[in-house]
């Protein structure tokens, strides 16, 4: 998969969110957003992922237009900001009332995705009892679960203890490795240097590739 963005500006309310932006990522790397707060990196990826459309520009995957061809990207496993789970089921039940939304993968898909993140798919507690980092944990495999061709995550590592953010890292690597095209934020520098192929630079909505 190619997507290419095409001179995308995106403004609102007369703000300039992000401007001009252009690049091309692709299937199996890992590429890293780096930026300080409110540099505009969670609205790439809502630009991205066709949650925001551009106010001038375009992205195209694999040649053709988000917002015109298709509303979303066609395989897409996202995580951005607080995921909205339902408190009253367990993590494992929310994520199948997911799964059934696209039909896409059964209970099998469902259990792996749980311990890859570092659950207990057995688990009987609620949502609404999930400690931060377990919530987090169950957000990243909402996303990864149906094994999307573009996986977009959004400070995963955040709220997570140091067993959880190697489990992560070794979690997203292994997604690239399957030929997914992964786009992931990270307030620490060191862990996104040693994580990404490739780190674009974000700053006031301008969007550059770094030299390695
Ligand atoms: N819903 C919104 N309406 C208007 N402006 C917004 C909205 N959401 C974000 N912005 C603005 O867009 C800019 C980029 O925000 P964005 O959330 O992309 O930053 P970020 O780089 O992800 O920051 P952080 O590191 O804090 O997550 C900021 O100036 C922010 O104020
Ligand atoms: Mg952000």
């Amino acid at each position: 998969m190619v997507i290419e963005v095409k001179n995308a500006t995106k403004k609102i309310k007369g703000a300039l969110i992000l401007d001009r932006v252009d690049l091309t990522f692709e299937s199996g790397v890992i590429y890293g957003l780096q930026g300080p707060n409110g540099s505009g990196k969670t609205m790439l990826m809502r630009l991205v992922s066709g949650l925001i459309r551009p106010t001038e520009g375009k992205v195209l995957i694999d040649g053709k237009e988000l917002g015109r061809d298709f509303d979303f990207p066609p395989s897409m496993g996202l995580f951005i900001e607080n995921p909205a789970f339902l408190p009253g089921y367990t993590g494992k039940r929310n994520l199948e009332l997911l799964a059934e939304l696209q039909g896409r993968v059964g209970n099998e898909e469902i259990c792996k995705a749980i311990q890859d993140v570092g659950l207990d798919p057995e688990d009987r507690r609620k949502y609404r009892k999930y400690s931060l980092g377990m919530k987090q944990r169950l957000g990243i495999a909402a996303a990864i679960m149906e094994k999307p061709e573009l996986l977009l995550l959004d400070e995963p590592t955040n709220a997570l203890d140091e067993g959880g953010i190697e489990e992560i890292c070794a979690l997203i690597r292994r997604e690239r490795d399957r030929g997914a095209l992964v786009i992931v934020s990270c307030h620490d520098r060191e862990l996104l240097e040693n994580l990404a192929d490739e780190i674009y630079t974000v700053a006031e909505g301008r969007v550059e590739r770094r030299a390695q």
